[in-house]
C-alpha cells in the first residue's frame, strides 16, 4: 500500500536557470520499499502555504546508480516546481510516496533491442533513466533519442547526456530539435509535426527494426507521436508513453463526466484500505469514489487525479462503475478488475473496493 515517507533532501543542484536536480537521501530502512524500475516516478508532497501539495515526478537516476534523482522544472504558476526551484533546500524533509508506474520494458541483457525515444524538455527524466539502463545492462542494445527543447540553454540534463552518448558511442545517437533557436538542418529546427516525423521514418528510423518506442513530453506531442507510430502499424504494446498531468489532452481523449439525472440514486461505498474498513454513501453518478471519499476525510493514496499515476489504483470487489480515463492501468489490471478510483463513478447501488489487493502477475 503506498504510503508517504519523511524523506530528507541530500543535494539539489541546478541544471538550468530554472529546473533543479534533486537528489533524496533514502534510508537503509525504506530503500526496500523504494527499488524502482527505470522510467517510474515518485509522489512528493510538501505543505506550501499553508496547503498540501502533492506532484509526480519521474526518477532520472538509473536503478543502477543507487541514487533517487529527480529534476523539477520551474513552470508558471506551478506551485510545486516554484517551491522546489526557490525555497527547497538541501537538509529539508518532504513526504515521499515509494516508485510507481508501468513505463518500462523488462530489460534483456541478452537480446539485441532497438530502442527509440522521443522526448521534450522535462520529458527527458524518465527516459533518460530507461536509456542508462538497458544500454548498461543490454551490451548489445541501441537507442536513437529524438529530444526537443526551446533552446541549447534550456536543455536540462545535458551534460548527463553528452556524457551518456560518449560512453555508448556506436550504441546511443541524440538528434535534438530546437523550437527558439536556428539550427543548420531545417529538419531540426521548431516543433515535431507529421512532415517531420515522415522524413525521420524515412531517413534516420527503420520501424521494421525497432523494438520498443517510448514517449515523454507535452501531451499534445505525446498524442501526435503515438498516432503516428500507431498509423505505421506495430503492436501497440511496444509504444511506450508517459503523462504527467492532463493538460492539452486532445478533446477526443478528455474524461467523459456522467451527467446526474437523478440525485435520489445512491451507491453505499466501501473500502477497504491499509486493513481498516471505511463506508460511506453518496448520489450514483455524482463524482469519482475518491473525490467522494476525501471529502469524507478518508486518507486515501492519490496523486494526480486525472487516471495518469495509478497511485489510487484499487481492485472493484463490487458494483459498476464508469471510468472516465485511463492512461496508467494495463489491459491485465483491467481485466482483474482494478480501476483508478479518482477516475471512477459508482453508476450501482453498492460498490466494494480494495486498495489492499495486489496484483496477481
Ligand atoms: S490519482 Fe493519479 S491516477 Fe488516480
Amino acid at each position: 500500500m503506498p504510503r508517504f515517507y519523511p524523506v530528507k533532501v541530500k543535494s539539489i543542484k541546478k541544471t538550468t536557470a530554472d529546473c533543479s536536480l534533486i537528489s533524496l537521501d533514502i534510508s537503509e530502512a525504506a530503500a526496500g520499499d523504494f527499488r524502482f524500475r527505470q522510467g517510474q516516478h515518485l509522489t512528493l508532497k510538501a505543505l506550501i502555504d499553508g496547503e498540501e501539495v502533492r506532484r509526480s515526478y519521474s526518477l532520472c537516476s538509473s536503478p543502477l546508480d543507487n541514487e533517487w534523482q529527480v529534476a523539477v522544472k520551474k513552470v508558471e504558476g506551478g506551485q510545486f516546481s516554484t517551491y522546489a526551484n526557490g525555497r527547497l533546500k538541501a537538509g529539508d524533509t518532504i513526504e515521499v510516496m515509494p516508485p510507481s508506474g508501468r513505463f518500462y520494458v523488462e530489460v534483456e541483457p541478452e537480446k539485441q533491442k532497438n530502442y527509440v525515444a522521443f522526448a521534450a524538455g522535462s520529458g527527458i527524466t524518465p527516459i533518460i533513466s530507461i536509456i542508462k539502463t538497458h544500454l548498461q545492462l543490454e551490451p548489445c542494445s541501441t537507442f536513437k533519442l529524438f529530444y526537443i527543447n526551446q533552446a541549447v540553454s534550456t536543455i536540462i540534463l545535458k551534460e548527463e547526456l553528452e556524457g551518456l552518448k560518449n560512453l555508448f558511442m556506436d550504441r546511443m545517437e541524440i538528434f535534438h530539435f530546437l523550437t527558439r533557436e536556428e539550427r543548420s538542418i531545417p529538419l531540426f529546427n521548431g516543433r515535431l509535426d507529421k512532415s517531420k516525423l515522415d522524413i525521420l521514418f524515412k531517413t534516420l528510423i527503420d520501424p521494421e527494426a525497432v523494438d520498443d518506442y517510448f514517449i515523454c513530453g507535452p501531451n499534445l506531442m505525446i498524442f501526435l507521436v503515438r498516432d503516428y507510430l500507431l498509423g505505421l502499424g506495430p503492436d501497440p504494446k511496444h509504444i511506450h508513453f508517459e503523462l504527467f498531468n492532463i493538460n492539452g489532452i486532445p478533446q477526443n481523449e478528455k474524461p467523459k463526466r456522467r451527467s446526474v439525472s437523478d440525485d435520489t440514486l445512491r451507491s453505499d461505498i466501501s473500502i477497504r484500505e491499509g486493513g481498516k474498513h471505511f463506508s460511506f454513501s453518496m448520489v450514483s453518478g455524482s463524482e469519482s469514489i475518491l473525490d467522494a471519499a476525501l471529502k469524507k476525510n478518508a486518507d486515501l493514496p492519490f496523486a494526480c487525479k486525472g487516471g495518469v499515476c495509478c497511485t489510487c489504483r484499487a481492485k472493484l470487489l463490487e458494483g459498476e462503475v464508469d471510468v472516465m480515463v485511463n492512461y496508467g492501468l494495463e489491459q491485465e489490471e483491467i481485466d482483474e478488475g482494478y480501476i483508478l478510483t479518482c477516475q471512477a463513478i459508482p453508476t450501482s447501488e453498492k460498490i466494494v473496493v480494495d486498495f489492499d489487493a495486489s496484483i496477481s502477475k
